[in-house]
């Protein structure tokens, strides 16, 4: 057994569990009046309501201290210091030094980091409002008006997620476009709406090694000589974001327009750093200074705010109830927002990537669950699909709702109807439908005898299913800002609790090795016959077709 599940406190929660789950929340609501006061949190305009969970005083005092005997306050303090907390990679996690105000001082190695974070910043400003205001026009002297982001997994789901996010903050004269996969078929339909006088591309990739976003570039790169008839064309045509300045200039990229980052940021943590240059162009320095700040707010409430009084924590440890009491798989994001279409898919990322460990800090496997599968779809779409397995399957789903109390399109009803949709369905899984209930439905309807018991069953909901509701006063970018630093450090907690890296994906890294490896053979003359028979067969069909 390992420490974790051998400690008290965790054997406390098995115990506590056994009793709670025999409890509704319909119950806990009918017999506490406070209930709602005593389990949920505001804050700055957000408002986090974690009572429709199935928990009680003690469930939360319990998971408070699990929180505590894992050192927590401890971890914080690490990760915000630059500690090299990602062991495996031997590097510090500095997202947060990367929204810390100028006179901050965070040391890495000796140094003192901010004054480059800020250099990096300035650089991003000039640039930005350069191209937006057109004091830097393209190759044959036009205006740029489409952006195009070619990166991958961090080097692009954050920016695709905040640009579309903040779109009401965008500028009018640009458009964003971003290209991640290899298919051809994602930069050959983004290619056919450009204009390449018009167009930038920013080259988004922490190593500059990454196969498909190499092979967008130079399909980019091809595509706007070929337009523009020079080679020239390219320096004013393509920027990058990249640590590995070397393959930057071996690309052909103009020093200029190279924007720098660090190892100590993670890929999927680095909206924050240069790799957020899309969003700075479409939404204006000011407001991605906006962003940077509603992360940095959650990152003082993170550091300062009591356990039991700070969101993270809080998220985190229900997270944990779940997933490791309760057993349950998966869990859903669910934005009442249309805004935060690519939210969902956003964390998906952060979550799976960063907690999606089988082994411990000191590399032994871990004997409990780690991460679940992270999913979802923005309300009310989700509603007309997979909520049925929400509210009637044999598998509990806790899910977070998030809202904005008003809407930048405030058009006749369509936002009560959207917020009466959110507010109706955590009540419904909390509560459910009783059988006498779903009987008076019936008998309403004017059911009754064989007809009426036949139906009964189907009609019947379990309720007691958790979710959070997450509300805020509109989707603005210093909202924004903390919303996603609120996942980054609830994620953190999962896995200072979990005793694994956060911060490596080595999973992810084996892909990329696999993929260099086989397409050679893809290429080859001979046939191939060194691997099992399926993927022999399956490299030979396609040499086949393809190789004369
Ligand atoms: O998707 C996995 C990953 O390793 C991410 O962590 C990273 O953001 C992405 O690949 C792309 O890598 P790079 O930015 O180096 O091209």
């Amino acid at each position: 057994m390992s420490n974790l599940t051998r400690s008290s406190v965790w054997q406390a929660l098995s115990a506590h569990q056994i009793e709670i789950r025999e409890q509704t929340m319909r119950n806990l609501f009918a017999n506490d009046a406070n209930r709602f006061d005593k389990f949920s949190l505001r804050e700055d305009g957000l408002l986090f309501d974690f009572s429709k969970n199935l928990i009680t005083e003690e469930t939360l005092a319990l998971l408070i201290n699990l929180a505590r005997q894992s050192n927590l306050s401890d971890w914080i303090e690490r990760q915000f210091n630059g500690e090299k907390i990602n062991t495996s990679e031997a590097r510090a996690v500095l997202h947060t030094a990367l929204r810390s105000p100028r006179d901050c001082s965070v040391l890495v190695d000796g140094k003192n980091v901010i004054p480059d974070v800020h250099r990096v910043l300035e650089h991003i400003r000039r640039y930005s409002d350069a191209i937006r205001s057109g004091a830097t026009l393209g190759h044959t002297g036009k205006k740029i008006r489409h952006i195009v982001n070619i990166g991958i997994g961090g080097s692009a789901l954050g920016p695709l997620m905040a640009c579309e996010a903040l779109k009401p903050f965008g500028s009018d004269d640009l458009t964003a476009h971003f290209v991640s996969n290899v298919d051809a078929t994602d930069i050959a339909e983004t290619l056919k709406k450009l204009d390449a006088e018009t167009t930038l591309f920013i080259i988004s990739s922490k190593t500059f090694t990454t196969q498909e976003t190499l092979a967008n570039a130079h399909t980019a790169r091809a595509w706007l000589v070929d337009h523009l008839g020079t080679e020239q064309a390219v320096a004013k045509h393509f920027a990058a974001v990249s640590t590995n300045l070397s393959e930057t200039s071996k690309f052909g990229i103009n020093p200029e327009n190279v924007f720098e980052f660090w190892d100590w940021v993670g890929g999927r943590y680095s909206l924050w750093s240069a790799i957020g240059l899309p969003i700075a162009l479409y939404i204006g320095m000011e407001n991605f200074e906006r962003l940077l700040a509603g992360g940095h707010a959650m990152d003082e409430h993170f550091r300062n705010a009591p356990l039991e009084k700070n969101m993270p924590v809080i998220l985190a440890l229900l997270g944990i109830w779940y997933g490791n009491f309760f057993g349950t798989g998966s869990y859903a994001i669910l934005p009442y927002d249309q805004y935060m279409q690519h939210f969902p898919a956003y964390l998906q990322q952060l979550e799976m990537e960063s907690n999606g460990k089988r082994v411990d800090r000191e590399g032994k496997p871990v004997d409990y669950d780690t991460h679940f599968v992270v999913w979802g779809a923005p309300g009310t779409n989700g509603q007309h699909s997979f909520y049925q397995l929400i509210h009637q399957g044999t598998r509990m789903v806790p899910a977070d709702f998030l809202a904005p109390l008003t809407s930048h399109n405030p058009i006749g009803e369509h936002h009560a109807m959207l917020l009466s949709n959110c507010f109706a369905q955590t009540e419904a899984l909390m509560l459910g439908k009783t059988e006498s209930e779903a009987r008076a439905e019936l008998v309403a309807q004017g059911l009754t005898g064989n007809a009426l018991e036949a139906l009964l069953p189907y009609k019947i909901f379990p309720g007691n299913r958790p979710s959070n509701t997450l509300l805020f006063e509109k989707l603005d970018p210093y909202t924004l800002g903390r919303l996603i630093a609120l996942y980054e450090q609830k994620i953190f907690v999962q896995s200072v609790i979990w005793n694994i890296n956060a911060f490596d994906q080595w999973g992810v890294e084996f892909g990329k090795q696999l993929a260099n490896k086989l397409l050679p053979e893809l290429r080859s003359k001979g046939t191939v016959n060194t691997h099992d028979s399926s993927t022999n067969n399956l490299i030979n069909i396609y040499r086949n077709r393809h190789i004369a």
